[in-house]
């Protein structure tokens, strides 16, 4: 296997964008490695890109991304405060569910980025970035609950595309979206006692 550098996040950027991870298909315009504030507090994590993101090279920038923008500013936050990225780096033709082989070929570069950003808490956005921190558990029963895994504080919400679609789940994102500041704050208190 290919070596991969992960000294640094615009290093692993660059990897990413050169293709070293998933490639699904040969229409992938743009590979996306993520975005934002490298001593992130919070570290939003996605599916994989969609049609816009493909075009852009940006993480959660079509729809969903707007509704993302706007939940994190009905807690207090812009996109800059945060790091976005996603568990599968290019985007699955036709949007398909990323395949286990895809966030596999994905994880080194993911991890990479979790360990040189070293976020207090990790959102997951959708059941597919739920499942990599969380397997086993559903969406339904653990939405808006943090979760301790493995060293990491997650908080699976559902995935924003998901909600604009429905009126009752769109409330109950904007519900656990407004969880994320005393989860920091939980989680901020419990590091400062240990
Ligand atoms: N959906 C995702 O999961 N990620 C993106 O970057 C855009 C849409």
């Amino acid at each position: 296997m290919e070596s991969i550098d992960l000294s640094s996040l615009e290093v692993i950027a660059e990897q990413i964008k050169a293709g070293k991870c998933c490639k699904p298909s040969d229409d992938v315009k743009n590979p996306v490695p993520g975005e934002g504030n490298p001593k992130a507090e919070i570290m939003f994590i996605g599916e994989a890109p969609g049609l816009n993101e493909d075009l852009q090279g940006k993480p959660f920038v079509g729809n969903s991304g707007k509704f993302l923008t706007e939940m994190l500013g009905s807690v207090g936050l812009i996109r800059e405060d945060v790091f976005i990225t996603n568990i599968v780096k290019c985007r699955p033709p036709e949007n398909r569910d990323p395949f286990p082989e895809e966030i596999e070929a994905c994880k080194p570069f993911l991890e990479g980025q979790i360990a040189l950003i070293r976020p207090l808490l990790i959102v997951c956005l959708g059941r597919h970035s739920m499942n990599y921190f969380l397997p086993g558990f559903k969406i339904s029963e653990v939405h808006g609950r943090l979760k301790h895994s493995a060293n990491r504080y997650i908080l699976p919400l559902y995935h924003p595309a998901a909600a604009l679609h429905n009126g009752s789940l769109r409330q109950t994102l904007l519900d656990d979206f407004a969880k994320i500041p005393s989860a920091l704050n939980k989680i901020k208190e419990i590091n400062k006692n240990s």
